[in-house]
């Protein structure tokens, strides 16, 4: 069945530019493999992700 996760989290003040760069590879490298697929949107306090995938 086709599942979808939505949350909204902190963005901790030093969670930088640079991390949410190693956020977005790590998705790139494993989402795919898992058949995930997302959104993340960010400002500079917080996260919003959506992710869908068959649930196993
Ligand atoms: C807000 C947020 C969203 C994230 N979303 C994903 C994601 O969709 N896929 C993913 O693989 N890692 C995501 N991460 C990163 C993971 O926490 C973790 O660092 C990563 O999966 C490690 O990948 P690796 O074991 O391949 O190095 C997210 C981290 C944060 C803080």
């Amino acid at each position: 069945m086709l599942s979808q996760i939505i949350y909204v989290s902190v963005r901790n003040a030093n969670c930088s530019d640079e991390e949410i760069q190693k956020i977005l590879e790590s998705s790139n490298r494993n989402n795919g493999k898992l058949d995930i697929t997302g959104v993340l949107l960010y400002s500079r306090n917080k996260f919003l992700q959506v992710l869908e995938g068959e649930k196993t």
